[in-house]
């Protein structure tokens, strides 16, 4: 492969001015059993196998292909040849790389046709057996392209009247089993209970418009709950209605119904409705914050094996959830589902760096997790979505590992305490604010025993609960 002219870049070559100029990708490969046997018959050194597959993924990402092409009149190769793309930094011991794309590659408001690039045919190459991409870098006019979010953190505050202090949610449980009347049933119980107040309320990822749960209904019902709620605490209040399918049109419909309803959030799940879907809901600009969930994720992230953070053997192929998040960020939603130091799923340490990637604005690389950092310009902050097996006892660390821009969304972690949801708001509110206060949840409980949130701890402990 790669044949016509060199992918590879000279040793210590650097792209000229990225920031302007260049798409970066961070790679690891596997090399195949396949492509060492034919490298040991060609007498080819383990390094320049490596050199070959690095070259094979700047080609066949950029511009070429397993073989030699026509390259007479009106071939296109004199272009071709120019705006290649090459592999660099190649580290010969991990057989990781980077790829640089000159922008010209590619249409700058286009995600689908960028990823049907960089990460479009690669993982299908026969001379490696396993790959990860680990993160992708934007250029000023890539950034340019996307309107980000259009709240983000300050303007969901802003709605919510929240200046500081994380945000409450909760997913109802079972998933999918309540009437949309239960559900608005549900959603009083966590906006009154305790000192009222609990914020939000979510719905699952596969309760969409369903027989016993219509969609218009459920809004309806539900944001009439937020309405009485916000008269009766004075606090503001939230619904997370899951507008996913897999027709953009419906969706549309469904947003509208939420505004038209005076709620202030969509939820979309991202990966099954897709980049597409995401950029165009985005750009409709129908006046909602969007919240992304992410079903699905796991089979395009997971990877157990023993190179995820670059050291050791790679087993699979996979994108990392750094690499997900920034496209989400760049595409604009408002909130964003990134897992949880603690969370039930596993999220190979990444969780504090995904709060970064979706929360800072220069975002340096990361010293261990193989990465490559991100100037967002005009792209504003978004809100982590820390999700997964969380419960009260896992408040002080999740809070004092994230900061205090994030959604601690508890589903089985409220619904499930001993005493039944109205404990399990109080358990929360509880958690929350002595770990706002700073003072440590240990202590806070040896003086309050009696309190839905030592009933939880007593329930949970600390720490993950659920593994599956
Ligand atoms: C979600 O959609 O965020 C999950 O279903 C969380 O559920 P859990 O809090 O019970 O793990
Ligand atoms: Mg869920």
């Amino acid at each position: 492969m790669a044949v016509q002219f060199s992918y590879l870049a000279k040793k210590n070559w650097k792209p000229k001015n990225p920031e302007k100029n260049y798409i970066i990708t961070l790679l690891k490969v596997e090399l195949s059993k396949l492509a060492l046997k034919e490298a040991k018959k060609q007498k080819k050194s383990i390094k320049r196998v490596f050199e070959d597959a690095a070259a094979s993924v700047a080609a066949e990402s950029s511009t070429g292909t397993w073989t030699k092409v026509y390259s007479g009149k009106s071939s296109g190769i004199p272009l071709a040849k120019k705006l290649r793309a090459y592999a660099y930094d190649l580290d010969y011991k991990n057989f990781m790389f980077k790829v640089a794309y000159p922008i010209e590659l590619f249409e700058k408001d286009n995600i689908s046709g960028l990823l049907a690039g960089v990460v479009g045919n690669i993982a299908g190459m026969k001379m490696v057996s396993a790959m990860r991409v680990y993160d992708i870098r934007f250029p000023k006019p890539f950034i340019n392209a996307y309107l980000g979010p259009k709240f983000g953190v300050k303007g969901v505050r802003k709605l919510l009247n929240k200046p500081r202090g994380p945000i409450v949610a909760t997913v109802p449980k079972p998933k999918v089993g309540r009437t949309a009347k239960e559900e608005a049933h549900l959603a009083r119980i966590l906006f009154t209970s305790g000192n009222g107040t609990y914020e939000g309320i979510k719905d699952d990822e596969n309760l969409t418009h369903l027989s016993f749960s219509n969609f218009n209904k459920r809004v309806k019902l539900i944001l009439n709950e937020v309405k009485k709620a916000e008269k009766l605490t004075g606090n503001k209040k939230f619904y997370l209605a899951n507008i996913t399918h897999s027709n953009i049109d419906k969706m549309e419909k469904r947003a509208k119904w939420i505004k038209k309803n005076k709620g202030i959030y969509m939820m979309i799940d991202v990966v099954t409705t897709g980049f597409a879907a995401i950029d165009s809901m985005r750009r409709k600009d129908l006046g909602l914050a969007i919240h992304a969930h992410r079903a699905m994720q796991g089979f395009l992230t997971r990877d157990n094996s023993p190179g995820v953070h670059g050291i050791g053997k790679l087993q699979g192929f996979s994108v990392s959830m750094i690499f997900l998040a920034k496209l989400y960020r760049l595409l604009g939603v408002d909130n964003l589902h990134g897992g949880s130091p603690l969370a039930k799923m596993e999220d190979y340490g990444e969780a504090k760096y995904i709060q970064q990637v979706l929360q800072e604005k220069e975002l340096k690389a990361h010293k261990t997790i193989p990465t490559l950092g991100q100037n967002w310009h005009h792209i504003k902050p978004v809100w982590m979505v820390a999700s997964g097996g969380l419960h009260p006892g896992d408040f002080e660390f999740v809070i004092k590992e994230l900061g205090e821009d994030i959604i601690l969304q508890c589903g089985g972690g409220l619904l499930g305490h001993p005493d039944g949801p109205e404990a399990g708001v109080i358990a929360i509110e509880e958690a929350r604010d002595i770990a706002l206060a700073n003072i440590p949840i240990k202590q806070w409980i040896k003086y309050n025993k009696n309190s839905p949130l030592s009933r939880a701890i007593e329930y949970w402990g600390y720490g993950p609960k659920i593994v599956y």
